[in-house]
């Protein structure tokens, strides 16, 4: 069924310089886990094991996390230290990884194109790990969206609302709401003004597309700030069929932001890091 993800991880993480000079922003530890470690557990969680990054330079720390580190291993093997491997191993043991990278930042849509040959003709999932998801009563955000997935066939995004005085930062949707919390998209707009925002859902890091979405992206000009923007790629294939936007149950956390990054901080360590 779906069972690959890509993840777009090229980014500068400009808001989180000097941290991210020299250190991938992927990498920064909620509590003591990296952001992207969080977003590979939601993707194998939702069966999704075939794990693909699209990197940069000065990533390479990426690699390394999802790989065994011998040293390490052999220096605690056996001690009280091991149950602080244990999520990582799981995700190895789970997972299979592979890395290609994105020579020039040409936007999330031209990082999604960049992944063609290794996700091919099937249908996949894309996973921004910046925008930390986390549903605690219940299936994951990636799980919720493959079953939709299953019934529906089409490309899907997950959408939330927000202030109206936050939608310039997002793609924002109108469609019209088929059930409660699905909606057929029938128009899009990357990072609009307030006054042309079409609604207040908002696009957020989790999609699953259909791979016709790669000869699109070939044929979509740079758009907003000049860069090839996915969301002009979904508007021509919600013209040409069936997008739907979903507004997933749980919480999600803009951790591309310091803001929401220390928001999911508290969060973790209070619901998950101490509630163990
Ligand atoms: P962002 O614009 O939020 O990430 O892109 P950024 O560029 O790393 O952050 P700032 O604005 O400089 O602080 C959203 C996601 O898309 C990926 C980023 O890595 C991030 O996960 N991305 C974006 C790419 O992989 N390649 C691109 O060309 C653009």
């Amino acid at each position: 069924m779906v069972n690959k993800c890509l993840f777009p991880v090229a980014g500068y993480g400009t808001r989180f310089l000097p941290a991210t000079k020299s250190m991938p922003k992927e990498m920064l530890p909620v509590v003591n886990k990296p952001l992207v470690q969080y977003g590979v557990e939601e993707a194998i969680e939702a069966g999704m094991q075939d794990i693909s990054f699209i990197t940069g330079r000065g990533k390479r720390a990426i690699a390394d996390h999802f790989d065994i580190s011998y040293e390490l291993e052999h220096q605690i093997q056996g001690t009280g230290k091991e149950d602080y491997l244990a999520s990582i191993r799981n995700v190895l043991d789970q997972g299979c990884f592979s890395f290609t990278r994105q020579r020039e930042m040409k936007g999330l849509g031209h990082a999604i194109l960049t992944g063609e040959n290794m996700i091919g003709d099937n249908p996949f999932g894309v996973i921004l790990s910046d925008d930390l998801c986390i549903n605690q009563s219940g299936d994951g955000i990636m799980s919720q969206m493959v079953k939709l997935y299953e019934q529906f066939r089409c490309s899907i995004v997950a959408i939330m609302e927000v202030p109206e005085d936050q939608v310039h930062k997002y793609g924002v949707i109108k469609g019209d709401a088929m059930k409660d919390g699905l909606y057929r998209i029938d128009s899009m707009v990357e990072k609009p003004k307030q006054e042309d925002a079409p609604s207040n859902l908002a696009i957020i890091g989790r999609y699953i597309l259909t791979p016709d979405i790669f000869n699109i992206l070939k044929d979509t000009q740079p758009g907003k700030n000049g860069e090839i923007q996915i969301t002009d790629a979904l508007l021509k294939q919600a013209e040409r069929g069936l997008v739907l936007g979903y507004k997933f149950q749980g919480k999600r956390f803009d951790c591309g932001s310091v803001d929401g990054f220390v928001e999911a901080t508290n969060f973790c360590y209070e619901n998950i890091y101490n509630a163990k």
